[in-house]
């Protein structure tokens, strides 16, 4: 379709869905590790409903989050990409960049790798000003990973989730920016 199909990185490709990604999708997104800073692991219906929302925005946009496939190791390990948030906050409309790997491949720098490929794809490709990261705050490993690309964190910036339920213990977020290199 457009330019944003396929990313390839030293180690990973990032690239469109297949129909044979969403069963080991599901079962990651079953496990509570990978869960565990999000409201309950999902089950089937809920995790297709969200590969669904991905094909939705790949449609609408010409980019999401792409696959993450490790050649040589496994066809599909989770995903990594841009979004646009379904919300409104403080600092939206904005172009977010996200990921969620299966516990198996964590801690093996994936997450970075393909995130600096997007960041350049959002910027170079998609034009963008600045892009930005959010997690709840006590998601230390994804905060570490918004660190490793550069982003930076404001806490006059910290917000409450409007997807998460008033009261919920991770409800509070932090936000990162970037903005485009000059
Ligand atoms: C967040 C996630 C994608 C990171 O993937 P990854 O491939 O392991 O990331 P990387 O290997 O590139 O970097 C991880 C960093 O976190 C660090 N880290 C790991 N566990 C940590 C912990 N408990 N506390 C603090 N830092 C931690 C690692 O040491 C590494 O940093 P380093 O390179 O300075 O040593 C992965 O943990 C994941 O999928 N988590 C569940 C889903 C999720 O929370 N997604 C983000 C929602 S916003």
């Amino acid at each position: 379709m457009t330019l944003a199909d396929e990313l390839q990185t030293e180690r990973l490709r990032l690239r469109r869905w297949r129909f044979e990604d969403r069963a080991p999708f599901a079962r990651m997104n079953a496990d509570p590790r990978v869960m565990e800073h999000f409201s309950a692991p999902l089950t089937q219906a809920e995790s297709d409903a969200v590969a669904d929302r991905i094909a939705a925005h790949f449609e609408r946009h010409g980019f999401a989050q792409w696959a993450v496939e490790i050649p040589g190791i496994t066809p599909f390990a989770g995903f990594i990409g841009l979004s646009i948030p379904r919300f409104e906050a403080h600092f939206t409309p904005c172009v977010e960049i996200g990921w969620r790997l299966a516990a198996e491949y964590w801690n093996c720098g994936y997450a970075t790798e393909g995130a600096r490929a997007a960041l350049e794809f959002g910027f170079a490709s998609l034009d963008l000003q600045e892009i930005v990261s959010m997690t709840a705050v006590g998601n230390l490993r994804s905060r570490r990973v918004m660190e490793k690309i550069g982003m930076a964190r404001s806490p006059s910036d910290d917000f409450d989730h409007p997807l998460v339920a008033e009261g919920h213990p991770l409800r509070r977020h932090v936000l990162y920016r970037l903005r485009r290199p000059v």
